[in-house]
């Protein structure tokens, strides 16, 4: 299978996707990772793992419908299976959506449906939260309302900060999104609607 990914930062999930595929235990292969800030680690990942490059500036397009029809025509070089969104901080159009529906995942540092959008980790210590965790799911037209696929829980200590808690969802997410791109590249997971399917069975 052919996967693209895309970033806008650090790209440790990108490292753990890069990591699976290397050893077996994702079926697939990245084929490029885009991203939308030159300055993205990530790409440094991926240049060193051999992986193509290409950086996207969202800067340079008059609105969002142009840059997520360039972001399509770039991705589609491609010809992905899978397009795998790992800490890309925008928002997509419906269009790029619908384009990509069914094969477009994204991992989200919180219990989903809580705290969707951003901030996750700070507002669930405010909110005196005991767990917190993440969940990769489907990506659909509702901004972080897509089917879930997995999530998985972290206690949520009341000295935690965002650092102390981000880092131990980190450890997680790197878990669960390289095992969720196994089950798609394996076509064990389907999207239908609004649900998730694994081996035929609803999420
Ligand atoms: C992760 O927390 C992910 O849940 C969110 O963006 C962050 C990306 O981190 N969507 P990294 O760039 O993979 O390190």
């Amino acid at each position: 299978k052919s996967i693209v990914v895309l970033i806008s930062g650090s790209g440790s999930n990108l490292q753990a996707i890069i990591d699976a595929c290397s050893s077996g235990f994702i079926p697939g292969k990245i084929s490029a990772v885009i991203a939308n800030k030159a300055n993205a680690y990530g790409l440094v990942r991926a240049s060193d793992a051999g992986i193509t490059t290409q950086v996207l500036s969202h800067k340079t397009y008059a609105s969002r419908d142009h840059y997520d029809e360039a972001l399509i025509d770039a991705i589609d070089q491609h010809q992905p299976d899978l397009v795998v969104l790992a800490g890309f901080m925008r928002i997509l159009t419906p269009a790029f959506v619908q384009h990509y529906a069914g094969r477009l995942l994204n991992i989200h540092p919180s219990l989903l449906p809580k705290y969707q959008g951003l901030n996750t980790h700070q507002r669930a210590i405010d909110a005196g939260d005991t767990e917190h965790g993440c969940s990769v799911h489907f990506v659909t037209e509702q901004l972080d309302g897509g089917p879930v696929v997995l999530q998985a829980k972290v206690p949520l200590f009341s000295d935690d900060d965002v650092a102390t808690l981000s880092e131990r969802v980190h450890e997680q997410e790197h878990r669960i999104y390289p095992l969720v791109v196994r089950w798609f590249c394996q076509n064990r997971l389907q999207q239908q609607a609004d649900q998730a399917w694994l081996d035929g069975n609803i999420l």
